[in-house]
């Protein structure tokens, strides 16, 4: 098992024994070895014919809500079935032990199941329903899930009737003020940040990265595969979430 990268175990010491503070910024790499697909990589799934950016957005919705629900079931059953795994767990343990915020893009609860407190689910939660045209959050369970690759009529508002909607960031719609800005806040207060399975690409939220490093911030990548953010963080450790974050406990 290779260890953490001693200029990387160095930061970390340096970070914590100063009185510093942990920002860790995650993204679907994080839940990838839980079995939860990243949305660049490669599916195996029958819905891999469609393209999530096509899919995750206001348009998509209006235009065929029942294909978009049946997408969102589709991956919120996978949710379900998948556990966190030892990256999660490692990053929940770390929190008992050092300050530490968590910013994910993630959509899943992996890091809640594994323990750990979120500080900011940045583009939301895939199971806090809520009406698309009041924002009603839904009260009622999940519809049943039959499975497979197909359409599924939405569940429908108890206020207005308008149908119910994941409660995701789509692409195109601003992020939740609360969310974003306590990821700015711990991004802005940081003296680490662990960038955890994320291709950088996505903005806002690639920019925590440089807001953390122009606060003064030592900024450390970890991910198998060079990013759009390769280039502008301090070290680089070329690890798997569940590979290598355990390995922060020592
Ligand atoms: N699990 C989820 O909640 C989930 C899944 C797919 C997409 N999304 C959403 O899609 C958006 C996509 O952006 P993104 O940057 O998060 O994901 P992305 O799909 O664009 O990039 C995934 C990144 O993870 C890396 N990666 C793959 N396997 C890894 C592993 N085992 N350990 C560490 N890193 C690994 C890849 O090299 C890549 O850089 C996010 O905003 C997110 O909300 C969420
Ligand atoms: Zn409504």
């Amino acid at each position: 098992m290779d260890a953490v990268p001693a200029a990387i175990a160095e930061a970390l010491r340096r970070a914590t024994d100063t009185g510093g503070h942990i920002c860790v910024l995650t993204g679907a790499g994080m839940s990838a070895e839980s079995g939860i697909p990243t949305f660049r990589g490669t599916h195996d799934s029958l819905w891999s014919r469609f393209d999530p950016m096509r899919l995750a957005t206001a348009e998509a919705w209006r235009e065929d809500p029942a294909l978009v629900w049946g997408w969102y079931r589709w991956r919120m059953q996978l949710v379900r079935d998948a556990q966190p795994n030892a990256g999660h767990r490692a990053l929940a343990t770390l929190a008992q032990r050092v300050p530490l915020s968590l910013v994910t893009q993630n959509v899943d609860d992996l890091h809640e199941r594994a323990g750990s407190l979120v500080d900011a689910h940045v583009h939301g939660s895939l199971f806090a329903l809520r009406c698309f045209a009041c924002g009603r959050a839904h009260a009622g369970s999940l519809d049943d899930y039959v499975g497979g690759m197909q359409r599924v009529e939405p569940m429908r508002c108890a206020a207005c009737g308008d149908r119910i909607r994941p409660g995701v960031v789509w692409f195109g719609e601003a992020l939740p003020d609360d969310a974003w800005s306590a990821a700015t806040d711990a991004a802005m207060r940081c003296t680490l940040m662990l960038v955890v399975g994320t291709s950088g690409l996505v903005y806002p939220a690639a920019g925590l990265p440089a807001l953390a490093r122009r606060h003064g911030a030592t900024v450390v990548e970890i991910n198998p595969e060079p990013t759009a953010l390769s280039a502008e963080v301090d070290h680089v450790w070329r690890a798997t979430a569940a590979h290598g974050l355990p390995r922060f406990l020592g």
